[in-house]
């Protein structure tokens, strides 16, 4: 009987072991699986794309058409603004210094309604300016002090040190987030900043009743199609709307719209900016797996692991590669590519290994085949710079000290570099 007890128990452990070993993050480059990149320049076929306009034509759509129906999904159809508000102006924000405006977005379709509001900053006395657009985390009125920032009453998730509880943003967290967002540097520096909540888009939470998808279900469907989006995609839709937006605002150069997000909102810009051609540029900052991170490393977060985590933020098909990345025909160096020959900036932290920085670096630096297929100058040097030393091409990689987070180490170079390629 005893021994029967002490077998079980040295199984028990075994298969701890076991699991252990195969569930745990690894950080340890020499347990790198042995991979082959895909070559962006190169067909599912197997042809060699040599031209821009062999790019243009086969490769750029075939890769574009698998991250959609494999990865991020498909939007399955249009939906315009239908109307949109100025809720606030003032020519007085931020002690005389900016233009701020608040501008309602709405969208009906059926008897759905989905509102979202962009809060904007101007520089003063300028024409068409250059923009910054993002999104963020807990509420347009966690980026600046200004009490005129209207709360959003959409969901969010709770966060009791800033005051979030029973889901609803609240006056306690106006200004918490000012830190990430130095939006006098920016005006300073002849930029506008428009930011959006995205929980008014798509709230966070693995519920496919809510935010925009839900709009185009057919029928009695309640969630979207293996192929269809999912938050990502919805979060890179609305960055799309508000560059519809843009190109109807006069005080916007819509031309020079840079699109910038952190983390799971930088794997959201990187979306917006490879699907839709208008952005004139894309920042990602610890955007990690699924944003510029090489899946096939499997360093730090896996495909595996975020499918499991968030099993909402991409596709369904998405999970045919959990646990399964030698089977993906492309990798993120890809979705950097087709943001060719527009200017990209991948930012890494030392600190944040989960989003695994080497792999961001090489994705940066295998996607430059691309740019340089254009004349445009990528990352040229294989190995990864040291901390705090930028690389500002076309194509822009740092990584910084500390941990994950967007600090104004981050935005100085995002503004020296937007200076040279974007403005
Ligand atoms: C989690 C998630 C990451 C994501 C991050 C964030 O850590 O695993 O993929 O980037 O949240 O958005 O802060």
């Amino acid at each position: 009987m005893m021994s029967r007890y002490f077998l079980f128990i040295f199984l028990f452990f075994l298969f701890q072991d076991f699991a252990f070993a195969q569930y745990t993050p690894n950080y340890d480059e020499s347990k790198v699986p042995v991979f082959k990149l895909p070559d962006p320049l190169k067909t599912f076929n197997g042809k060699k794309v040599k031209s821009v306009k062999k790019w243009e034509t086969k490769r750029r759509p075939e890769l574009l058409d698998f991250f959609t129906q494999n990865m991020y999904g498909e939007v399955p159809g249009e939906l315009k603004i239908t109307s949109y508000d100025v809720l606030e102006q003032s020519n007085n924000a931020l002690n005389g210094k900016a233009i701020r405006k608040q501008i309602d977005l709405s969208f009906r379709k059926d008897n759905n309604l989905l509102d979202f509001t962009i809060l904007m900053y101007l520089p003063k006395n300028t024409e068409k300016v250059p923009l910054f657009l993002a999104y963020n985390f807990y509420g347009n009125h966690t980026i600046t002090n200004e009490a005129d920032i209207i709360i959003s009453e959409a969901w969010a998730a709770d966060y009791p040190s800033f005051g979030i509880i029973n889901n609803q943003l609240t006056e306690q967290s106006r200004g918490v987030r000012a830190n990430r967002w130095p939006v006098e540097k920016m005006i300073d520096a002849g930029y506008g900043l428009a930011v959006i909540y995205y929980g008014e888009v798509d709230p966070d939470k693995d519920d496919l009743s809510d935010g925009i998808q839900p709009f185009f279900y057919v029928d009695d469907q309640q969630q979207p199609a293996d192929n269809e989006w999912g938050s990502i995609a919805a979060w890179a839709w609305g960055l799309s709307r508000a560059m519809d937006y843009f190109e109807m605002d006069e005080q916007v150069d819509a031309s020079k719209v840079i699109v910038f997000g952190h983390s799971r909102l930088g794997k959201t810009s990187l979306w917006a900016g490879a699907s839709d051609t208008r952005f004139a540029g894309v920042i990602s900052n610890n955007s990690g797996c699924g944003g510029a991170a090489l899946s096939k490393r499997r360093v730090g977060e896996t495909i595996w692991r975020i499918n499991r985590s968030f099993p909402y933020w991409f596709c369904p098909n998405f999970k045919n590669y959990s646990k399964n990345e030698e089977a993906l025909p492309v990798d993120q160096h890809e979705l950097i590519a087709l943001i060719a020959p527009r200017p990209v900036y991948v930012a890494s932290a030392e600190e944040d290994q989960w989003a695994d920085p080497k792999g961001e670096f090489l994705a940066a630096l295998y996607a430059s085949p691309v740019y340089k297929l254009y004349g445009k100058k990528g990352i040229t040097q294989n190995e990864m710079p040291e901390v705090n030393q930028p690389i500002q091409n076309t194509v822009a990689y740092h990584i910084r000290t500390g941990k994950h987070d967007v600090t104004d180490f981050d935005w100085e170079q995002y503004i020296k570099w937007a200076n040279t390629f974007i403005k």
